[in-house]
């Protein structure tokens, strides 16, 4: 459906969804995704459609995040420019997607929309999304409030949903995206995973603090504002969990807005500084433990996959199964 070669859509990432990032991938055989709030305007986001097309001729889509803001950004403006363009293939995330995917459908888009829940996943289908990205409680960014791991989620998606779907969260080895096919998913989407790459944006030092993570590295802030967000456990983050465990059900966003706000996230970034602000990324920090380029990523992950079926599955239909 989305002509690529290899069944793994990189997640829309702010501040990493970058033109370098989503050439990468896409040359690379998976689905490169443009961040359209990350090119900082409608006229450069047009740009960097222009400049992705100049640099790969192969299929790539673009992500608009739609979330509650003080001051939201145009989406509607955001929308009919990713429409005007052509972009044939658009992931949307966060609040009510109903308006945007039906004016993305009219405009003979393919859909895709990422759900952290089997409600909503069927919500999306009703609404005539393609193709549902299900975001297990794994995942980097917004899991939801149901705290539902991957295993569950997706089992539970093979038996609802009839269209085909993503498997989403805690995703960086082969390995896993063989157990995704298996769970009855068409494919991946990864987001940490290639943060942790040549080509992302992110600082060095940001990228060496993914590599000697654990698993146990990400910290769940907003909980009690129902607005749960993974973030990689680093000082700032670790200040938050603080006052939110000291205020527990009390807390308030203006407690923590000074350490969590996206300039600083930013700022630290600019600075190289993986200690002075906030960054997501989620629990598969522990299972990555290098930094490859996306192509060297791709080969690894799609090989160990193939290796994964062939070897140990097939095998365990004989007589090798060690139990
Ligand atoms: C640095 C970073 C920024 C992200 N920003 C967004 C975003 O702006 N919009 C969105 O829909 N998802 C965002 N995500 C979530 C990813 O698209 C993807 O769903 C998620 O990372 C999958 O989980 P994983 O990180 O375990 O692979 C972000 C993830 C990361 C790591």
């Amino acid at each position: 459906m989305l002509g690529i070669e290899h069944p793994i859509v990189c997640g829309g990432m702010t501040g990493v969804g970058t033109v370098e990032m989503c050439v990468a991938v896409s040359q690379a055989g998976g689905l490169g995704m443009l961040t359209a709030l990350t090119c900082g305007s409608i006229e450069q986001m047009k740009k960097d459609i222009d400049e992705i097309r100049r640099r790969t001729s192969k299929p790539f889509g673009v992500n608009l995040t739609i979330l509650p803001a003080i001051q939201p950004p145009d989406y509607e403006g955001y929308a009919q420019a990713i429409i005007d363009k052509g972009i044939k293939i658009v992931e949307t995330a966060g609040n009510n997607p109903k308006k945007w995917v039906g004016m993305f459908k009219a405009a003979g888009c393919i859909c895709i929309h990422k759900c952290t829940n089997i409600k909503h996943a069927l919500k999306s289908e009703s609404i005539n999304v393609d193709i549902v990205s299900v975001d297990g409680f794994e995942c980097a960014g917004h899991p939801g409030e149901q705290d539902i791991g991957g295993l569950v989620l997706l089992a539970k998606a093979a038996q609802k949903l009839k269209k085909p779907f993503l498997a989403s969260g805690g995703i960086g080895t082969g390995r896993q995206l063989a157990a995704c096919l298996a769970l009855g998913a068409d494919g991946v989407n990864i987001g940490t995973a290639f943060c942790a790459t040549k080509e992302c944006p992110w600082p060095q030092s940001f990228k060496d603090r993914v590599v000697s993570a654990e698993e146990t590295d990400t910290v769940l802030m907003f909980r009690q504002l129902h607005n749960t967000a993974r973030v990689f456990r680093n000082k700032v983050a670790q200040e938050v969990e603080a006052i939110q465990n000291e205020k527990g059900a009390d807390l308030d966003f203006s407690d923590v807005a000074h350490l969590v706000a996206g300039d600083r996230g930013r700022k630290a970034e600019k600075a190289g500084d993986p200690d002075a602000g906030i960054w997501t990324a989620g629990q598969v920090v522990g299972l990555i433990n290098d930094v490859p380029t996306v192509q060297e990523f791709m080969d690894r992950f799609v090989s160990e996959a193939e290796t994964t079926i062939r070897n140990r599955l097939s095998g365990l239909l004989t007589s090798n199964a060690r139990l």
